[in-house]
């Protein structure tokens, strides 16, 4: 093995943290990865955990980086980017790659991203934005269009109602304002118009003044299958998105990363890493749904895996401000990502009493629930990333959150990568495991001018893989 001769501190403790950890050392064989605070599970040469860097501690993250000669800190967590994170970081004179907390509004603030993107004309469903439930209520019963009722602050992905009628729009108003089922995140409200077609997840590098787009994924945000059940963090997705080719990297570059690169640089905003757009392909081109200032999860884990590039150089790039001078190289596979949750549950307690959990993410769930076959796993035609595993008192792998792990098939066309994904899932347990049977096929409405360049659809040899487990 090749001696380290960088070291990098990575900010994260999901999946996606995994995968970026994974594409650092992957992609260089001279980096060393302290993950902080990371994930006890996570076990590699060069990946090493530090539960010592705490996400709501940047003096931990300082104090490590003096202890140990690390070249630059990459942040990719929203809880420590929207609390200054890299601000502090910065102020301590270490090299650090992600945006600072008042450009980290444009996750942490809808109604403050809404208002960037209408005054620098990038293209996003029309809106209002309101601090009082009742005039909300008016101006939903004005509308003659479906809306999406949007709590401002940041909800852990549940914080969007998409609303098919006005009764279910004027009750969110409700449900967000008045019952504070959000909390202080619902202080204030976006109403804005609910957009149809088909989903995609972009994703960017950028060095503060030029983007290097990566591919782009479908994401399967809905906890059940056939796209139903409550909006969450991801089930799961696909990379290359199967709409994805030239012309629409043109539309995207075109249409949403320059006005969003001129609107970050007019605001004086400090942002270097990862952007993550959440866009639809709607008939009248493609708009704009949510900006994210990290990399998405469970996209991560399906695009990441792709890239070829020394990830160490992209990042030395973003720090220099020479993005503009390099390319990115991906493989040509295709990859997905399931999801496996921590579902709902039956246990007994002291008095023999039912206790009933829901499961993520529809409510209370079990933890510490041992976790097996992670070894059967195929690396020929998987990959495994760990996000809510954690190591017992006998140092065995237990389920710790919600969304546990993810199993990321690939192969050389989507049936293949979807094939691979759920026959290797099929070989993990863990009480109360669940994961929607369904990614891969394609939901929404897509009009004809995208479905003539159309690139891969799934062969009629495809089969529905069987059900969640239970
Ligand atoms: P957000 O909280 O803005 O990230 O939205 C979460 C999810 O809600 C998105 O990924 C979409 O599936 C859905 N959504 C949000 N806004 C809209 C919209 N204007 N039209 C249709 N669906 C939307
Ligand atoms: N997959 C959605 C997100 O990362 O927010």
């Amino acid at each position: 093995m090749a001696t380290p001769s960088r070291n990098v501190l990575l900010i994260d403790s999901t999946g996606r943290g995994h995968a970026i950890a994974d594409l650092f050392q992957r992609s260089d064989p001279s980096v060393r990865v302290f993950y902080g605070p990371g994930n006890s599970s996570v076990a590699d040469e060069r990946i090493c955990t530090v539960p010592e860097v705490s996400l709501s501690s940047p003096a931990s993250a300082v104090q490590f980086c003096q202890a140990r000669a690390i070249d630059f800190v990459f942040v990719s967590h929203i809880d420590a980017l929207s609390t200054g994170y890299v601000d502090f970081l910065k102020a301590s004179g270490i090299p650090t790659i992600g945006p600072d907390r008042a450009a980290a509004r444009l996750e942490a603030s809808k109604a403050f991203t809404k208002s960037l993107l209408q005054r620098y004309k990038v293209k996003t469903a029309r809106f209002k934005v309101f601090d009082q439930p009742e005039p909300a209520k008016q101006y939903i019963r004005t509308l003659g269009y479906e809306v999406v009722v949007k709590a401002d602050g940041l909800c852990e992905g549940n914080g969007a109602y998409v609303c098919s009628d006005q009764a279910s729009a004027l009750h969110a108003v409700d449900n967000i304002m008045l019952a504070r089922a959000h909390k202080d995140a619902g202080n204030r409200i976006v109403v804005e118009e609910r957009l149809f077609g088909v989903e995609i997840s972009i994703f960017a590098l950028f060095d503060g003044k030029e983007f290097l787009l990566f591919p782009a994924a479908l994401d399967y945000k809905r906890s059940d299958d056939g796209n139903k059940g409550v909006n969450c963090d991801g089930m799961g997705s696909l990379s290359p998105h199967p709409l994805a080719d030239k012309a629409l990297y043109h539309e995207i570059q075109t249409e949403l990363l320059e006005p969003l690169g001129a609107a970050i640089l007019g605001e004086g905003l400090k942002y270097t890493g990862f952007i993550y757009i959440g866009a639809m392909l709607c008939d009248d081109g493609i708009k704009v749904i949510e900006i994210n200032v990290r990399f998405g999860d469970s996209e991560a884990e399906a695009v990441l895996p792709k890239v070829q590039s020394n990830f160490v150089q992209l990042c030395e790039g973003v720090l220099q401000g020479t993005l503009s001078s390099m390319s990115l190289e991906t493989d040509d596979k295709c990859y997905c990502n399931v999801v496996a949750a921590q579902g709902p549950t039956l246990r007994l307690d002291e008095d023999g009493r039912e206790i009933r959990y829901p499961g993520w993410p529809h409510g209370d769930f079990e933890v510490g629930c041992p976790i097996s076959g992670l070894e059967a796993v195929d690396r020929r035609n998987s990959r495994l990333f760990l996000a809510n595993v954690r190591r017992d008192a006998e140092y065995s792998l237990v389920t710790a959150g919600g969304r546990v792990l993810h199993v990321t098939g690939f192969g050389d066309n989507y049936a293949q990568a979807v094939h691979h994904a759920y026959a290797n899932i099929e070989k993990i347990r863990f009480k109360g495991m669940s994961y929607r049977s369904d990614i891969g096929l394609i939901y929404g409405s897509v009009d004809a001018k995208r479905q003539r360049r159309e690139i891969p659809s799934l062969p009629s040899t495809w089969q529905m893989p069987r059900g969640a487990l239970s």
